[in-house]
């Protein structure tokens, strides 16, 4: 079971949001623009999914891209995100827990999806091979996608917390499942699996900039704040890599 110091943040909207924020502004490479150009053809009268939906980031492009036909179903823990998320005709929002998977087959009902999208947000399942295994049964249509993106080993950030204030086991779960968990279950399960890397770098303006950030995240949860500036000072860096990976099966 997860600490619920660790859920609050991993779900608090406000956080998210300035996540986003500060996201937008520090990357080398766009990483939105870059998502929604390697998301697999869909129609205009497809029917998409959106786990872990957030503010709303991706759940707003899929909206942008579908006619009346078609529709977007968002789902969440945060009620909160979902409120911020602007009513539309072609949008449902749920506010679901994954780990409740009866709940989540009741307010889906016989829904079946072309594109099942999870974009940093399925990890935080606790037996999230088997809520996409449960996904992909019940609700993806036949010839549906399942799109799963998130981190990769590549965190630069992330180590350099660990290095110097050890490590939390439930971030570095998150932080290791796509390459960890994903992809093993996915080359022995699926013929064809489409990945796609992006190499990305954060450049902060300060390290003011880079302890607000961490502020906003989970990795620094347990960690004294006046500790870590002190040790963000005496590091000095202000740019890190990170690796995104997409998996389409
Ligand atoms: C990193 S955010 C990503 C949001 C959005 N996809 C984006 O990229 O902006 C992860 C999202 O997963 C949601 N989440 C975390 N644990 C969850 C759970 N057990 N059930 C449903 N949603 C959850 C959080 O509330 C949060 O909105």
């Amino acid at each position: 079971m997860n600490s619920q110091d660790y859920v609050d943040l991993t779900t608090s909207s406000g956080k998210l949001s300035e996540r986003l924020v500060a996201n937008a502004k520090s990357q080398s490479i766009n990483f939105s623009e870059w998502l929604y150009a390697k998301m697999p053809d869909f129609l205009e009268s497809s029917r998409i999914l959106d786990l872990g939906c957030g503010t709303g980031l991706q759940t707003n492009f899929f909206l942008s891209q579908i006619n009346n036909v078609g529709g977007v179903v968002a789902v969440d823990a945060s009620q909160e995100s979902l409120n911020s998320i602007p009513d539309d005709k072609k949008l449902t929002k749920f506010a679901a827990d994954f780990n409740n998977f009866q709940e989540m087959g009741a307010l889906l009902g016989r829904k079946k999806f072309d594109i099942i999208n999870s974009t940093y947000a399925i990890y935080y399942c606790e037996r999230p091979i088997e809520f996409i295994e449960f996904m992909r049964e019940y609700f993806l249509a036949p010839e549906g996608k399942f799109v799963i993106t998130g981190p990769t080993w590549v965190h630069e950030l992330y180590s350099l917390i660990v290095g110097e204030f050890g490590e939390n086991t439930e971030i570095t779960k998150t932080i290791n499942f796509m390459e960890s968990t994903l992809l093993p279950y996915v080359r022995s399960n699926y013929q064809t699996c489409d990945l796609h890397i992006l190499n990305n770098t954060s450049v902060f303006g300060s390290i003011g900039e880079v302890s607000q950030f961490l502020g906003n995240t989970s990795y620094a949860a347990r960690i004294d704040s006046l500790e870590l500036i002190k040790f963000l000072k005496s590091n000095k860096v202000l740019e890190f890599r990170k690796t995104s990976l997409m998996a389409i099966f």
